[in-house]
């Protein structure tokens, strides 16, 4: 596990890098870059598992009952509860708390949404 977390940890460190530009969250409604920010986040932290389009399909997802982002189980969840599953994982997902700032997992959680359409 650790070994192959290792790639994603550089992707996480590029991608934290990137999104400690201040100006990402100057503004309150998202821009087109912050939802870029959002989406590239989200490959390097979340699909390995949830896989690209959110469905869970990857084969760690298979293996590891990842759910459906765009499922109506997932998209019924409050924003604020979308943001606690995030940070404290639950289950087989890891916790992201400590890894991801509060903004991040903010931005996370309107990824979700993106990814089922909303
Ligand atoms: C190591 C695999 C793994 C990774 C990485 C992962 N997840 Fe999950 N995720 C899971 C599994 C497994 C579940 C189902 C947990 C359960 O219900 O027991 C889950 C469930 C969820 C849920 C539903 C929580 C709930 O209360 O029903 C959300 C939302 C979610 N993940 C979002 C994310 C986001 C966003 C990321 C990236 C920051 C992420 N996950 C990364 C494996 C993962």
């Amino acid at each position: 596990m650790k070994v192959r977390y290792s790639f994603l940890q550089g992707m996480a460190i590029a991608a934290m890098l990137l999104m400690s530009n201040p100006s990402v969250y100057a503004q309150s409604a998202p821009s087109a870059k912050d939802l870029k920010a959002a989406e590239q986040l989200y490959k390097s932290k979340c699909s390995l598992c949830h896989g690209d389009d959110g469905s869970g399909s990857s084969i760690t997802g298979k293996q590891l009952g990842a759910k459906d982002l765009k499922s109506d189980e997932v998209q019924k969840m409050s924003d604020d509860d979308l943001a606690t599953a995030i940070a404290k994982g639950k289950g087989k997902m890891p916790s992201f708390a400590g890894k991801l700032t509060d903004a991040q997992i903010k931005s996370l959680v309107a990824e979700i949404r993106h990814l089922a359409g909303k």
